[in-house]
C-alpha cells in the first residue's frame, strides 16, 4: 500500500475463468477484469442476476477460490502466492462468512460454533466478550442449545 490504512478488500483486474474440458467444452468467464476497493468499516452489497458472478466474486475476494489472473488483498495482505495452509489461517483470523445454508456444525452448541475459529487457532476465549456478543444478537438464552433447536433453524 502507498500509505495509511489498507483497504479491507481490494481486487485489481481480477479475472476468473472456469475451465471446461468436462463441462460441454466451454469456458465461463465469471469475472472479467474486476477492480474494486472496499474501505474498512463499510458495508457493500453485491447485486446482480443469477449467474452474473456474485458468488465467484465473494469466493475470490475471501481467498476461498483461486484467480485466473489479477490480484486480491485482504487487509493489505496479498493472497497471491499463498498456499492453502496460509490461506486457511488468513481466513480463520480475518474473514467471517454467513453462508446461505449457514454451514454450522450441528453437533456443537451455538456457543461452541461461535468460538470454534478461536479454538482451532489455539486462542483464549474472552468469556466476557462472548457474553456481550451473544447478548447483542439476542442469543444469550440459546447459547447452549444446538443450532437445529433454534426456531427457523
Ligand atoms: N465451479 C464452477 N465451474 C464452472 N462454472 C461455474 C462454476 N461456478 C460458477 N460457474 C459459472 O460462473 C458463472 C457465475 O456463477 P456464480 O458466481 O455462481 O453467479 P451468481 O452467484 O451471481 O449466481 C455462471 O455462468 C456459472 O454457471
Ligand atoms: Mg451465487
Amino acid at each position: 500500500m502507498l500509505s495509511g490504512t489498507p483497504q479491507a478488500v481490494r481486487l485489481d483486474s481480477v479475472t476468473k475463468i472456469y475451465g471446461s474440458a468436462d463441462r460441454r467444452g466451454r469456458d465461463v468467464r465469471a469475472l472479467d477484469t474486476v477492480s474494486v476497493a472496499i474501505p474498512p468499516g463499510t458495508f457493500t452489497a453485491v447485486m446482480g442476476p443469477s449467474g452474473s458472478g456474485k458468488s465467484t466474486f465473494l469466493h475470490c475476494a475471501a481467498g476461498l477460490d483461486s484467480l485466473t489472473s489479477g490480484a486480491c488483498w485482504i487487509g493489505g495482505i496479498a493472497l497471491s502466492g499463498m498456499n492453502e495452509t496460509q490461506l486457511t489461517k488468513l481466513r480463520r483470523k480475518h474473514v467471517g462468512f454467513v453462508f446461505q445454508a449457514y454451514n454450522l456444525v450441528p453437533s456443537l452448541t451455538v456457543r461452541d460454533n461461535i468460538v470454534l475459529p478461536l479454538r482451532l487457532s489455539g486462542e483464549r476465549v474472552d468469556r466476557r466478550w462472548l457474553e456481550e456478543v451473544l447478548a447483542r444478537v439476542g442469543l444469550t438464552g440459546k447459547a447452549d442449545t444446538r443450532p437445529s433447536q433454534l426456531s427457523g433453524g
